[in-house]
């Protein structure tokens, strides 16, 4: 095998390495079927286990009671973007969105080119989405609160959620779903794109609670209801069955080797405590997002030139550190510490920054 690096990509990012293993292991013969997990049928006993294990692990790990009901739907996170208006807006009421950067303006975005009335109670963007929003009021007869919890390119994140009374809220957690333990009853759905934290691309982990299925109106094609990923647990059509099979594996490793969210929360709080302590210490890495509003999975710095940026970036990738350039839209550097990466990746980080500063500081 050739040396793994230690990897801050964005997304597709770094997984488990016991759950690869796990996976290569058993990849030509899954569980004495003869066959790959990829050359099962979806309709067999092996996949029922896989997709009924993956829904019970999601609801054990995030305590969600029976009213949730935990669905597969291809697309990744953005075809929520769509589907989330299309189905759970209400007629005569408005849809409230927070803009905390690129990807709630896209939500944004999908709602209003299918005419829902959208109200957005509060940006960031007049501080180029460097920090969560405090102050806002969300309307009382909205159909749903629709936010961020993780800014993924910005570095920011929601360490409490908003408030809206009786008005549901909706999260695109894609980069922090697993992360951290939270109480979901505020939650109509919550939807992840699985490739940052729990799996490979392509697929969006989406968890609706019962009562918002109600509002499904008629008339939607059928790959585009909620209710028929409900009704067919995930499989109206073929799933992405190599990509249910990993999340299942991943999220089994952080329930039973890391011990749950609780334990997980307090990793990624060591892991990026440590970095973001190293970076406020320094004058030459600057961080991007408002102290209160860090993200504990993306971590958004500058150095003090573009040249020493790309200098800083193309060095650690020799050094064996990849991923480290910040989303192209924005430029300077990040470290996507998603669960996967260990706290061995995080002082390697360090201690190659520590260097790298002495050097051109
Ligand atoms: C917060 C967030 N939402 C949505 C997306 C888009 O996900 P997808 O590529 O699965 O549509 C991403 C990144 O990929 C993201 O970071």
């Amino acid at each position: 095998m050739g040396k793994r690096i230690h990897n801050f990509n964005a997304g597709p990012a770094a997984l488990p390495l016991p759950v690869l293993e796990e996976i290569r292991d058993e990849f030509l013969d899954y569980e004495g079927s003869g066959m790959s997990v990829i050359e099962l049928s979806h309709r067999s006993k092996w996949f029922d286990d896989i997709i009924n294990e993956a829904v019970e692990r999601t609801k054990r790990l995030l305590k969600l009671g029976e009213d949730f009901h935990v669905l597969f739907v291809q697309g990744g996170a953005s075809l929520q973007f769509c589907m989330i208006p299309m189905n759970l807006a209400v007629q005569g009421k408005p849809v409230d969105y927070i803009n905390t950067g690129t990807w709630s303006t896209k939500a944004i975005k999908e709602a209003e080119i299918q005419g829902k009335d959208v109200h957005v109670i509060a940006s960031s963007e007049d501080k180029d989405f460097s920090y969560i929003p405090k102050d806002f009021k969300v309307d009382k007869d909205a159909a749903y609160l629709h936010f961020t919890s993780n800014n993924t390119i910005k570095g920011t994140q929601w360490a409490a959620f908003p408030q809206a009374g009786d008005v549901p809220l909706i999260s695109d957690m894609s980069s922090d779903i697993m992360s951290r333990s939270f109480d979901a009853s505020p939650f109509g759905l919550i939807y992840a794109g699985a490739q940052k934290n729990i799996g490979p691309s392509g697929t969006a982990l989406v968890i609706v609670r019962r009562d918002m299925l109600d509002r499904v109106p008629d008339g939607l094609p059928t790959m585009l209801r909620y209710t028929t990923y409900a009704e067919k647990n995930s499989m109206f059509n073929t799933p992405s069955c190599f990509v249910i099979y990993t999340i299942n594996l991943v999220l089994k490793w952080v329930e039973k080797t890391i011990g749950g969210l609780n334990k997980m929360e307090q990793l990624n709080k060591e892991k990026a405590g440590l970095l973001y302590d190293f970076i406020d210490k320094s004058d030459f890495y600057r961080g991007t997002a408002a102290k209160d509003s860090r993200s504990l999975m993306n971590v958004t710095f500058r150095l003090p030139s573009e040249e020493l940026e790309a200098k800083f970036v193309a060095q650690a990738l020799e050094a064996g550190m990849g991923g480290l350039k910040g989303h192209r839209s924005v430029g300077g550097c990040r470290a996507s510490i998603y669960n996967a990466t260990g706290m061995d990746g995080i002082k390697a980080l360090v201690d190659f920054m520590t260097e790298f500063e002495k050097k051109e500081g």
